[in-house]
């Protein structure tokens, strides 16, 4: 890292031309986050029209090819996450079957699971194989199962809390980064935390304080962050919680079981998992 953030800076998009516009506005930029939902929305906007759009999976999936190279072009040196599709009824063969072949898309690609059961499966092969990226991840509980699953990783390993949807339904999703970053100080630390689903400028000052690894912007907070010099937290930063639930952190949960053990339930990682889905369906 060649700049003066104690983290990776990242855009989270699904339009190429809002990866210049951010690397035009810091500078630089050491990567990208995409998901299903992204880059539906790019290609129903683009080749839609306002019509229904008639694409074919395959289509859909050069599309998404096409769209990631770009951004590859834009930034060849960043990581790029690349998503699997999946429901819940997908097994880790198939998962691992459209990993390895996302992974031939771009250089730099990471790929992203689901923080499911099948997910966990998946990561715990192609952590070996390529850099990977756990996604949907809302509670301590599931960063333990994903600090085990992939702790034999030979590549890259990022894990993915959404902290903005846990603020959407009151609670205080940046506690969940909190709280993973202090059970990883008991590892090897070699997971890379990343701060995603921002919503503020507050979620990034917080996760400049705690010192997440990476953290993932939208271009909208991005462009605000810009307005303000892309300001770094003071020395006695405090985040302004406001009414947001309390998400304490759990002692009884403690690396070094098998990531089986760990409680991997979570109503939004279950929601996400299926709105990626139809939102990705949608297009067909
Ligand atoms: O890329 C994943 C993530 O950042 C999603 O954000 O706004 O849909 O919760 P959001």
């Amino acid at each position: 890292m060649n700049h003066k953030f104690p983290a990776k800076i990242f855009i989270d998009g699904g339009v190429p031309e809002e990866t210049n516009q951010a690397k035009k506005l810091l500078g630089f930029l050491d990567g990208q986050t995409t998901n299903p939902s992204l880059i539906a929305k790019n290609l129903k906007s683009r080749l839609g029209n306002g019509q229904p759009v008639l694409l074919t999976e395959s289509m859909a999936l050069e599309e998404y090819k096409r769209i990631v190279t770009e951004m590859n072009l834009i930034i060849p040196q960043g990581s790029i996450s690349i998503q699997v599709f999946v429901d819940q009824e997908t097994k880790a063969e198939e998962m691992l079957e459209q990993a390895r072949e996302r992974n031939k898309w771009i250089p730099n690609a990471s790929i992203k699971f689901p923080c499911i059961s099948e997910g966990l499966k998946a990561a715990e092969i192609a952590c070996r194989e390529m850099p990977i990226n756990i996604t949907l991840v809302f509670s301590q509980s599931q960063a333990a199962a994903v600090y085990e699953s992939t702790k034999n990783a030979k590549f890259p390993v990022f894990i993915s809390p959404f902290v903005g949807r846990l603020d959407d339904k009151g609670e205080n999703g940046m506690q969940v980064i909190e709280n993973i970053l202090r059970m990883y100080k008991e590892g090897n630390r070699h997971i890379e935390v990343l701060t995603a689903s921002v919503r503020n400028i507050d979620h990034i000052l917080y996760a400049l304080h705690l010192r997440s690894n990476i953290i993932t912007i939208p271009l909208k907070v991005f462009s605000s962050w810009a307005d303000l010099g892309f300001k770094m937290p003071e020395e006695n930063y405090t985040y302004p919680v406001g009414a947001l639930k309390a998400i304490h952190y759990n002692q009884d949960i403690v690396l070094g079981k098998n990531w089986q053990e760990y409680d991997l339930q979570h109503e939004l990682t279950d929601k996400g998992v299926s709105s990626f889905w139809s939102d990705w369906m949608g297009l067909f």
